[in-house]
């Protein structure tokens, strides 16, 4: 089996920005627009008049402060509340593709290759914009990739999973240089009307690249050390969004087409099988989680991290040993992970020990141990 190294990594972000006030703001008049209009049906107990939203508690409830989107026109209307994005032709590239070549460019860069070295292109993310051809494929096309490519869904644990087919295939000989690209425009599956969930989202897109080691100079990039993934079903993150919606009219616009959780019920669930699938995957690698320099985990929220940390690494872990971008980014699905990957390497040293990890719908959990080289 060949070893695997990760020689590159790159981060596109969105030119808008959107902060919890201005969300809180949009949401707050719709609140009073929905209440004023069913006034009447209030008052009879027909309709539960809805509450305000506000900054304080998505802050503290999530970590979340702020988020990047690709569109903002719609967004905070309360009467639209949904990115208004022109449809493009069949001959243009796809938004999703645009943003992933981007994030590409950058993690090519970075590893100091050329587009033609890359044999292998896997598109990783909660949804793709058009269903075929293939985003990959398309991406493939425009930056003149050679080889083959695909696309993965696997909601948040997306990129963490792809990291493993992308090294396995190397390991196996199936490539020898892949491209991994997470284009996750999360903006247009917000529900804005809902007051649970409309400030959990943001859009943004990350790549690496990854390298048979022997094609890698000397000291270059992060080695593969041992990799892990997890299923175990759960109705509690869901988006019903698909092909067949526009079979029955009637249900095709509902609001289980767009995400929605039981927010509560995944802490509590996940949390547990967080800790399961982390101690089984470090035992397996004879490591203790102090052997750890780093931990870029999924950036779902900042309090389920705090308790992922503090269960490996007890109470006083400074907080750059597991970064939190959510404030800046909020969640982008697949993306969180390699987000603080990308923004936070820099400083390891040979032989430093890293933990990337996934956790998310599904439930899926996805750990990548990785060295400094
Ligand atoms: N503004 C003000 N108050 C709000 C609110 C909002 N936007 N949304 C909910 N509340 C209220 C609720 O009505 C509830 O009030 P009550 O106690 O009077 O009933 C209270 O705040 C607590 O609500 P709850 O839903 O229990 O909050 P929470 O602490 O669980 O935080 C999440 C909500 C979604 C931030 C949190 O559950 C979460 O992030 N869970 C993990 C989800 C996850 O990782 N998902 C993966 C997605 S890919």
């Amino acid at each position: 089996m060949k070893q695997v190294v990760i020689s590159g990594s790159g981060l596109y972000t969105p030119p808008h920005s959107i902060s919890n006030e201005a969300l809180v703001e949009s949401f707050n008049a719709y609140v009073d627009m929905f209440n004023l209009e069913n006034a009447g049906l209030i008052e009879q107990g027909h309709v539960a008049a809805l509450s305000y939203s506000s900054s304080e508690f998505i802050e503290k409830a999530s970590g979340i402060k702020h988020r990047y989107v690709m569109v903002k026109d719609g967004i905070l209307d309360p009467e639209i509340m949904m990115p208004l994005i022109p449809e493009r032709s069949s001959e243009e590239l796809s938004m999703q593709a645009e943003i992933g070549i981007d994030a590409a460019r950058m993690a090519l860069e970075n590893a100091n290759l050329k587009p033609e070295d890359i044999d292998l292109v896997i598109v990783a993310c909660a949804y793709t914009q058009r269903a075929y051809p293939a985003m990959a494929i398309e991406i493939q096309r425009e930056l003149g990739t050679r080889g083959y490519g695909y696309d993965m869904l696997v909601a948040c644990s997306s990129a963490t999973f792809a990291i493993v087919q992308a090294s396995n295939a190397i390991a196996t000989g199936s490539a020898k240089r892949v491209l991994v690209i997470n284009p996750e425009i999360c903006s247009p599956q917000m529900n804005y009307r809902d007051r649970d969930s409309h400030f959990i989202f943001g859009d943004v897109a990350t790549a690496v690249v990854l390298e048979e080691e022997s094609l890698v100079a000397e000291g270059k990039g992060f080695k593969i050390v041992s990799s892990r993934c997890f299923t175990d079903f759960s109705n509690n993150i869901r988006s019903n969004f698909g092909h067949l919606n526009r079979c029955d009219p009637s249900t095709a616009h509902q609001a289980d087409k767009l995400f929605h959780q039981q927010g509560r019920k995944v802490f509590k669930e996940l949390l547990p099988m967080i800790y399961q699938h982390l101690d089984e995957h470090l035992a397996a690698e004879a490591l203790k989680p102090q052997s750890f320099k780093r931990l870029w985990l999924h950036q779902a929220n900042i309090n389920m991290n705090q308790f992922v940390v503090r269960k490996l690494l007890g109470d006083d872990v400074l907080p750059e040993t597991a970064p939190t971008v959510l404030d800046e980014y909020a969640n982008t699905a697949s993306a969180g992970s390699v987000i603080a990957f990308h923004k936070y390497s820099a400083d390891l040293e040979a032989g430093d020990l890293g933990l990337l990890s996934s956790f998310g719908a599904g439930y899926s959990i996805g750990s990548v141990i990785v060295k400094k080289r």
